[in-house]
């Protein structure tokens, strides 16, 4: 459904419900955002209590739990485990009666929480009645909430520029998103929800724990990726292993991974240790790769977009095994936010970010001879006044043929996934703007083959066939122009879908911010982007000397790669962003083809929002799930 069809049916909804309110039923999807805000959060007592997690800190710990358990239940041994990332979120419980959300807690302090259906009404992944049918009439759902690590940088600027305390973590934001008194805070959040497990006397399909995940997905919730099931501690262990790697790539905070008897009759037997923590699961452990160390110097590198990204020179130290002397601080507010001062002792982490980043400083450890950091208000290689957008985090260098932009951007323009320019990579780049024979990028395609055979290290041979690639980039598609030009917010995907629309750089530069942001997939701040860029004489130029160059300046019909010839996709769910035919559309102009019912030919499930039961079976087939963000990925990678 598009947009504006949901928000008419949404209005007309309310309009309905306000006339005869005995017509509004708990799961209206009104109900998500329209509660008014309560004075104060009421007490909940847990039917079942909510338990917390012993910890294992290593392998050794793990194997000890394993010894410890089966001395109760031997049968343990045999009945596999399943494994779970531990989500560093807040946990919360919902009771569905007769497959309808009626009320949700926080956990509190494990007996009494606080009742939060309002707020928890406005997570999407929440449903509010379930799907399918063979649930338990009386159950509660118990999972945890979190915040979603893309959102949390741009929560956190937003709170200081309103000149609130910046949350810590994810963690901290989840638990304060959930407490709102007012929902309507609570949503424009965006928080997520994974549920792990049912609370229930009522009997139900899942004799395990692994089932009781395909079980919930059957109702309609999203599990947490990447769960399975082992049939040993030993293979725990190596799973385990592999599954830390991939923290990097998600989108949550895990601290470690939960290791659950599989075998659920064996749940009641095994009990609880001291009222708190069952016996049956176990939380392994992440170490923690954080050090601490000096802060030099903050120092400012200027990226192609022109963004200034502060980084610290630090005394080298150890973290996770690699030595560390630069980390990233992101953004000047995150610097002022956390108050790191020049000479500090700051806390780095390599754990989520495969680039080191400074956490922030340890106080304590002070002498009164640190220095505060100045945003710089002009451009550190050229002096430009430096830009701030109202609602970014970044601060810009506007300045286009500043040299500190102009090296990254060349850079940028000749890449594989650009204009593809073999033989022109970060050290040619320097080469040739230090020799001034490229200042900016229509500098390459007036090189001649005379000027690079006088360049030192270039061969005849290597001199030609530069030369040749940069002809054969001319005829690379708008598209890939569009992402080479470096635009702000514009990457591979948004310059495809960009050339898809618009078909020729004349129009695209003619089009109003209205016009672009008309456009699937790109928003208000990437078009408002789009058409200042195009609004600024030098960029207008520069455009124009490409042309006369003779760059191909128009999309081939279908953008010209048939990038999915001969594979086959099927959709489930609601997609963050396309709609299901505009999705179609673009499958099928790169080549793909879509059908209905996944099978041992499909080459990839797109899973969005509420999957249905083809999600269950692309895993049973052992078929590749990929998302939006995936399928929009293989569609421009070879474009
Ligand atoms: S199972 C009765 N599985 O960790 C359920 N807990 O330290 C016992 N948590 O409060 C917990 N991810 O909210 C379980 N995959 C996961 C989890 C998980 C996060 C939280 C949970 C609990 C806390 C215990």
């Amino acid at each position: 459904m598009a947009d504006a069809e949901y928000d008419r049916l949404f209005r007309e909804l309310q309009n309905i419900e306000e006339r005869y309110p005995t017509l509004r039923v708990a799961d209206s999807p009104t109900q998500r955002i329209g509660a008014e805000p309560v004075s104060s959060l009421t007490k909940h007592r847990h039917r079942v209590p909510m338990l917390s997690l012993g910890n294992a800190f290593d392998d050794d710990e793990l194997l000890a739990w394993e010894t410890r358990i089966a001395k109760i239940v031997p049968e343990v041994v045999s009945g596999g485990y399943s494994l779970e990332f531990k989500i560093d979120g807040a946990a919360i419980s919902l009771t569905y009666e007769d497959g309808v959300l009626s009320i949700a807690t926080t956990r509190g302090n494990g007996t009494i929480g606080e009742q939060i259906t309002p707020n928890i009404r406005t997570i999407p992944d929440v449903p509010l009645k379930l799907q399918g049918e063979e649930w338990p009439r009386s159950m509660e759902i118990r999972g945890e909430v979190y915040f979603p690590l893309s959102n949390f940088a741009a929560l956190n600027r937003q709170r200081v520029q309103a000149g609130e305390q910046p949350f810590a973590n994810p963690r901290n934001a989840a638990a304060g998103s959930l407490r709102q008194l007012d929902p309507s805070i609570t949503r424009q959040r965006g928080l997520r929800f994974f549920p792990f497990h049912v609370e229930t006397t009522e009997p139900f399909a899942a004799r395990a724990q692994h089932e009781v995940l395909e079980v919930l997905e059957s109702w309609g919730f999203r599990v947490a990726p990447h769960h399975h099931r082992v049939n040993s501690l030993t293979e725990a262990v190596t799973a385990i292993a592999q599954l830390e790697p991939l923290l990097p790539s998600l989108d949550f905070e895990a601290d470690g991974v939960v290791v659950k008897v599989d075998r659920l009759d064996l749940h009641p037997e095994l009990g609880v240790v001291g009222g708190r923590e069952p016996r049956w699961a176990i939380a392994r452990k992440f170490a923690p790769e954080v050090a601490v160390t000096k802060l030099h110097e903050i120092r400012v590198n200027v990226g192609r977009t022109g963004a200034l990204n502060p980084y610290a020179v630090l005394e080298p130290v150890e973290v996770g095994g690699v030595t560390v002397s630069t980390a990233t601080l992101h953004n000047f507010d995150l610097v002022e936010a956390k108050d790191i001062r020049i000479g500090d002792e700051v806390e780095v982490t390599r754990a989520g970010e495969v680039i080191p980043q400074v956490l922030g400083p340890v106080r304590d450890r002070r002498t009164g001879q640190e220095r505060q950091f100045v945003t710089p208000d002009r451009c550190p290689v050229c002096g430009a006044a430096v830009e701030h957008p109202a609602d970014e985090v970044m601060y810009y260098c506007p300045n286009v043929t500043c040299p500190g932009r102009m090296l990254e951007a060349v850079i940028h323009f000749a890449s594989r996934g650009a204009m593809d320019i073999r033989g022109l990579g970060g050290q040619r780049v320097t080469q040739l703007r230090d020799t001034k024979l490229v200042l900016d990028v229509a500098d390459i395609y007036e090189l001649s083959q005379a000027q690079l055979e006088s360049l030192e290290g270039f061969a005849i041979k290597a001199a030609t066939q530069l030369i040749e690639a940069i002809e054969a980039s001319k005829t690379r598609p708008l598209s890939s122009l569009l992402f080479a030009l470096g635009i702000r917010h514009v990457g591979a995907t948004v310059a495809r879908l960009l050339a898809a629309k618009f078909g020729s750089m004349d129009t695209l530069m003619k089009a109003t911010v209205e016009e672009v942001a008309a456009t699937e997939g790109v928003g208000p701040i990437i078009a408002d982007a789009v058409v200042h860029f195009f609004g600024e004489p030098e960029n207008r130029g520069l455009i124009e000397r490409l042309q006369q160059h003779g760059l191909t300046f128009t999309e081939p019909e279908g953008g010209g790669a048939k990038p999915l010839a001969g594979q086959t996709f099927v959709i489930t769910g609601t997609l963050p962003t396309l709609s299901r035919d505009r999705a179609k559309e673009l499958i099928e102009g790169a080549g793909g083809r879509v059908t209905s019912s996944v099978s041992k030919k499909t080459t990839a499930v797109v899973v969005g929002e509420s999957p249905g039961s083809k999600l269950n079976r692309a895993r049973d087939m052992g078929v590749d799930t990929i998302d939006e963000a995936g399928l929009l990925r293989r569609i421009t990678s070879h474009a």
